[in-house]
């Protein structure tokens, strides 16, 4: 895998530079922009050494979709910088064609187009057509096996980006953990991190499992969940529920019928009930555990964070930064609080990757890895 650094000419050079600008967008406003800043000196990078900056990314997960809102918050960041409705209509081949050196187009949602997700090579052979070379900025996207991730290498000189290779450098140095070690996950993503509870109960001291996707395991434990977020795909998670190592909240903050919110045991749940964070005696207990342990890794929120549900989360993270152990943050939201809070330098690595910091983790390697070659 090369880097874009060595590469010694970059003067009018098309850069396709694949960034990874999924942030959080409510009304138009970016609500966390820690992924869009530690990209911004890669940009800056390119266009000093006169290179044309074709910027890809995806948002969200639906067509509709867009990056209109990440452009205008750019266009204070970045000089230089259109936007293209399209990466496929015409009017990309004229800008592209028409720009001078050290100028930056951003390209709309390329999940617009089915075929990105589906990886498919026809999609990634035209994109390739817009560019000389391809860098791979987007290390918390590089787990997945889409054509701007591992399409377009195959049909481009590859790079790999500046933070990618810090990426990959901090979480490496965290492949054999102190130990004791504690895991806490949270977020709403189980099918992306079934696999790393999987593998961090098998490699970890203790593994908290919070956030949304503890309901998943209150529901397999049988215990009522009312309105509160489950996955749609269903979870066998019967054997890990008998791992001792395994701990979900103690007690949870829910909101009732009558619209209070409340705090209650997971057990006494009602069906018109909605679980929206963890409660005070689940964060005393990480708490306890951080004093104990040498490593810790967090990923996810432990409530719903966008909706105000945000102070538990904060605390621990807090307590983690206080506690001078070796430790690993990732996950957007859980970034968004920690750049708030202006601590990244407290803690030994801060990802701008969730699942994708987590495959790394466990399989030292991503697709988008590989496809650098
Ligand atoms: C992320 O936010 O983790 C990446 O941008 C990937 O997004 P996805 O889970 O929608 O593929």
């Amino acid at each position: 895998m090369k880097s874009i650094k060595e590469v010694k000419d970059l003067k009018g050079k098309k850069v396709l530079l694949r960034l990874d600008l999924n942030v959080p967008v409510r009304d138009g406003k970016i609500l966390n922009d820690f992924r869009i800043k530690k990209v911004i000196p890669t940009i800056g990078f390119l266009q000093e050494r006169g290179a044309k900056v074709i910027i890809l990314s995806h948002i969200g997960r639906k067509k509709e979709d867009t990056l209109k809102p990440v452009f205008d918050y750019l266009v204070g960041e970045v000089k230089n910088i259109k936007f293209n409705g399209d990466v496929l209509d015409e009017s990309a081949f004229e800008l592209v064609g028409k720009m001078k050196e050290g100028e930056v187009i951003l390209m709309e949602n390329l999940r617009k187009h089915e075929e990105e997700k589906e990886g498919d090579d026809s999609f990634s052979k035209q994109i390739s057509k817009l560019g000389d070379i391809y860098v791979n900025e987007s290390f918390s996207n590089s787990h997945r096996d889409h054509s701007s991730i591992t399409g377009i290498p195959k049909f481009l000189p590859s790079y790999s980006g500046i933070l990618f290779q810090k990426e990959i450098d901090g979480l490496s140095s965290c492949f054999e953990p102190q130990e004791p070690s504690l895991f806490i996950l949270g977020g709403n993503k189980l099918k992306t991190k079934l696999s790393f509870v999987e593998h961090s109960l098998e490699i970890g001291s203790f593994v908290f499992v919070g956030g949304a996707l503890a309901n998943d395991f209150f529901k397999e434990k049988k215990f009522e969940i009312g309105k509160s977020f489950v996955c749609e795909e269903k979870f066998n998670l019967g054997s890990l529920l008998e791992n001792k190592k395994l701990i979900l909240p103690i007690d949870v903050v829910v909101r009732n019928s009558g619209g209070e919110i409340i705090t209650k045991k997971p057990e006494n749940v009602l069906s018109d009930e909605k679980i929206l964070d963890a409660g005070p005696q689940t964060i005393s207990l990480l708490e306890d555990k951080l004093k104990e342990v040498k490593f810790v890794l967090m990923n996810g929120p432990l409530g719903d964070y966008e909706k105000g549900f945000g102070k538990p989360t904060n605390d621990l993270i807090q307590a983690i930064a206080g506690s001078g152990i070796q430790s690993i943050i990732g996950g957007g939201d859980t970034t968004a609080l920690i750049n708030e809070l202006g601590i990244e330098g407290k803690f030994t690595f801060v990802s701008t990757g969730g699942g994708a910091m987590l495959e790394f983790l466990q399989n030292k390697t991503l697709p988008g890895i590989e496809a650098l070659g």
